[in-house]
């Protein structure tokens, strides 16, 4: 045993360095497919003539690249942009060296209704649109300098199928996986860890394995070493395995943490754990022979659900500040970006969000890669429809044969995230009406519990009487989750008697960015019932940005919060939705193709409650204006303020005091109503007399030049990486013009290429991919893509009668 442990070890420090991040021996398969937009049943043959088709890279969403239609069989709620058949094909070849090695490709998501073929083999079909799934290539592959081609049909064909805009194609990462030749290896997803007993002193930490392979008599050993967020090797186990028995074997590991740094959502710390499997030679002295390795993060925290208390994480107590989020990622539509994703996180993180809903699917993996690393915590959800429809062509006509694979799958691949904290079954699900409610809530959640007994279960109910809802009368959810129905809150507790509560759906207020309807005092439900699309509201279907708009089954964010924020037992909430979205243009019919209830909107650029809810939800200071000031000279106009860190606003229009205000009880900004006149509306917080922060808005004259803002000026030149740059519009004096719709051109020079231009405003009809966009309330956003080419990246930005601008960025 010495000798296997001593030849182990010294295996594990000779590889320790070079471990990659990734959870398996992986190879980015993204490269090089070619792509065609119909349906050709000869595709799938080996010896097809793909020449003519597109060359691209994957994740690719052709749907993004379409135009919007107001025929487009996908209809508003979807996006309004194309849908239909595509298919893929990529030639590739594997060394003959490679001959003794089995391949498998992972899918991490394609939309939807994927077929596969490998040299002409049909490998499956996986209808669900979000799911990762895996086929085994082995048998069908050929090494040395014949080719292998993967071809793969995409069928987003039958419509509608869903509520929101999914995108079409293989919109997320593919994998080319290898695993040893002699079958030994760890099984996909084949490692699970949870930590059962956390102290501030220890924690006790629990590694499963799953192996699988022919029986072999050989003796193989399994050595696991753990690694801190610093890279410093902490712990090492070693383990004998006997493989003698049947194809899948779990092997367990388990020690003792002393002093663990816990994950939270302020300190998000992560342990690596990087298993290897390998026997022993037969032959005398030969040191053992590596077999498979295979790399996990994981994170060290409790948390708890309390029907009094509320929600807390390592013994704290912690209101979820969570947001909503769909998958799009804007004019980058589906096709998956970690920039992208990470940007929309940063953007959230700022605001002082804790918490994410994937509504209402499971999510990308660089998503959660992301929220472990950032210090969110994830409501990971599985289907928006269970055996009932909600549109004619949705996920319940595939529910039968797939959702228990659909589920296992799911809480598989993601039950080592720690940012993962609670599984959802299912968003306002047909059956909470009816008896089959309860036989269907109890086999999903038995399936979850069975796969990871560690996180509690909810469904995100909209029926809110107990009597009357199905899915609660399974009495299978550990946390009752209730969208809206914000008046249900205050009998809650008599109603449901002992249990816990999560608010998984809030507010759907209506929004858009800087437009405002000068008087503020009326709150507006919109639209009035669910048959009137458009009974009222503006000729050019804006919605006032006051947060004084709701959906009828909404409430405001200030409602909303200020209830959530009342009582202990609401552990938090979670917004519908951090940012909009393509699709569900509420309240508005076409050519609105994008939806109003975004925190922050579609282009990325926060509209004024973002900051209502960082005045609430961080300790930053924070002092923001609204509304813009342009008007008609004489207009009556509503001045807010949202603010924090002082206990008082006082408001000067051209230097002339328009009074102190201090928020009353639970008041969440002041307000003035000001006769209008041109000029500078400046507005001073202060703390016991002494200022904290000044903030002014003037009056813009007329657009005169460009200014363009990079988030980041070195990117990364490895043909993923975005620079998001926001060009503004500007009077001569610097003052951004708060009406501007002016038409911008961009153009580059250097290694990279144009993403995708956006403005944000719901009803624009532009591309999204083009070199050209109009501002929207004097704001618009290109989305620069870097190239797998180091070097000076110029970008310009130009519009008939005003200065253009030129901006530098690197790439390397
Ligand atoms: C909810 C639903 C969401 C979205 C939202 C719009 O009822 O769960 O998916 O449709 O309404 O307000």
């Amino acid at each position: 045993m010495k000798f296997k442990l001593y030849f182990c070890l010294f295996l594990v420090f000779s590889c320790g360095m070079a471990v990659a991040q990734q959870h398996k021996p992986a190879e980015n398969f993204n490269q090089g497919w070619k792509f065609f937009l119909g349906n050709d049943s000869t595709a799938s043959k080996p010896g097809f003539d793909d020449s003519k088709w597109r060359k691209l890279n994957l994740p690719h969403d052709w749907s993004i690249e379409g135009a919007f239609n107001e025929k487009a069989a996908s209809t508003t709620n979807e996006g309004a942009l194309p849908t239909g058949i595509g298919w893929y094909r990529k030639t590739f070849k594997l060394a003959a060296a490679s001959a003794h090695q089995n391949f498998a490709i992972d899918f991490d998501g394609v939309y939807k209704n994927s077929e596969v073929w490998i040299n002409g083999h049909y490998l499956g079909k996986r209808p669900n649109g979000y799911i990762s799934f895996r086929y085994n290539l082995t048998p069908y592959l050929h090494f040395g300098s014949k080719a292998n081609v993967i071809a793969v049909k995409v069928d987003n064909s039958e419509q509608p199928n869903s509520r929101w805009y999914s995108g079409s194609g293989i919109y997320r990462n593919v994998w080319l996986v290898s695993v040893p030749a002699d079958g030994i290896h760890f099984a996909h997803w084949g490692t699970f860890i949870t930590t059962p007993k956390i102290t501030d002193k220890v924690a006790s930490v629990n590694l499963n394995f799953t192996i699988n392979g022919e029986p072999d008599p050989r003796e193989y050993v399994l050595t696991t070493v753990i690694y801190d967020g610093n890279g410093k090797r902490i712990k090492t186990l070693t383990k004998d395995c006997n493989l003698t028995q049947g194809s899948t074997i779990q092997v367990n590991q388990s020690f003792n943490m002393e002093s663990p740094q816990l994950w939270s959502t302020d300190h998000p710390h992560l342990y690596k754990v990087v298993t290897k499997l390998c026997f022993i030679s037969l032959i005398a002295n030969e040191p053992p022979v590596l077999v498979d390795t295979y790399t996990t993060t994981f994170g060290i925290r409790s948390f708890n659900f309390d029907k009094d208390k509320g929600f807390s994480l390592n013994g704290k107590p912690l209101k979820i500040h969570g947001v909503c989020m769909h998958h799009d990622l804007g004019a980058l539509g589906a096709a998956v970006n970690t920039r992208a994703i990470e940007r929309q996180l940063q953007i959230l993180k700022a605001m002082g969000c804790n918490a994410i809903r994937t509504s209402h699917n499971p999510p990308a993996p660089e998503f959660l890669d992301l929220c472990d690393k950032m210090g969110f915590l994830v409501m990971d959800e599985a289907f928006d429809m269970w055996a009932k429809k909600k549109n004619k062509f949705d996920y319940y006509k595939d529910w039968k044969a797939w959702h228990r694979v659909d589920l296992i799958d799911q809480i598989k691949r993601d039950r080592n995230h720690p940012s993962v904290f609670m599984w959802s079954i299912g968003n306002e699900i047909r059956e909470q009406f009816d008896s089959s409610g309860i036989t269907i809530a109890k086999e999903l959640v038995a399936i979850v519990k069975f796969i990871d007994p560690t996180r509690p279960v909810t469904s995100a109910l909209s029926e809110n009487k107990p009597d009357k809802n199905f899915i609660y009368q399974s009495h299978a959810l550990d946390v009752v989750g209730l969208n809206y129905h914000t008046e249900a809150y205050a009998d809650f507790k008599k109603n449901y008697p002992g249990e816990k509560f999560i608010a998984t759906e809030t507010t759907s207020a209506l929004e858009s960015r800087g437009h405002y309807d000068a008087l503020s005092d009326t709150t507006l439900k919109w639209p009035h019932n669910s048959k009137s699309k458009f009974t009222d509201g503006n000729t050019d279907m804006t919605v006032s940005a006051y947060d004084n708009v709701a959906a009828y089954w909404g409430t405001t964010h200030e409602e909303t919060w200020k209830i959530i924020k009342k009582y202990d037992f609401l552990s938090g909430l979670f917004v519908w939705t951090g940012f909009d979205y393509i699709g569900e243009p509420t309240p508005y019919p076409w050519p609105a193709r994008s939806s109003y209830f975004g925190i922050v909107d579609l282009a990325g650029f926060p509209k004024d409650v973002y900051y209502m809810y960082q005045s609430e939800w961080t300790d930053k200071r924070v002092l923001h204006l609204l509304p813009h000031w342009n008007w008609q000279p004489g207009k009556v106009v509503d001045v807010w303020a949202y603010y924090n860190n002082a206990d008082e606003v006082e408001l000067f229009l051209n230097d002339k005091s328009l009074g102190i205000k201090k928020k009353q009880g639970d008041d969440l900004h002041v307000a003035w109503r000001v006769p209008y006149q041109p000029g500078t509306l400046r507005a001073v917080s202060r703390l016991n007399g002494k200022v904290v922060l000044t903030e002014q808005i003037k009056t813009a004259g007329k657009p005169a030049k460009i200014e363009l803002i990079a988030d980041r000026k070195n990117i990364k030149g490895d043909g993923n990486d975005l620079c998001y740059i926001t060009a503004r519009v500007l009077d001569a004096d610097g003052n951004m013009v708060p009406y501007a719709d002016n038409l911008l051109k961009f153009s580059i020079t250097g290694p990279a290429t144009i993403a995708g231009v956006d403005n944000g405003q719901q009803t624009s009809l532009e591309p999204f991919k083009g070199n050209q966009h109009k501002a929207f309330n004097g704001l618009c956003l290109l989305i620069v893509q870097s190239r797998q080419i180091s070097g000076k990246v110029s970008v310009s930005a130009s519009s008939p009668g005003l200065n253009g601008v030129t901006i530098n960025l690197v790439s390397k």
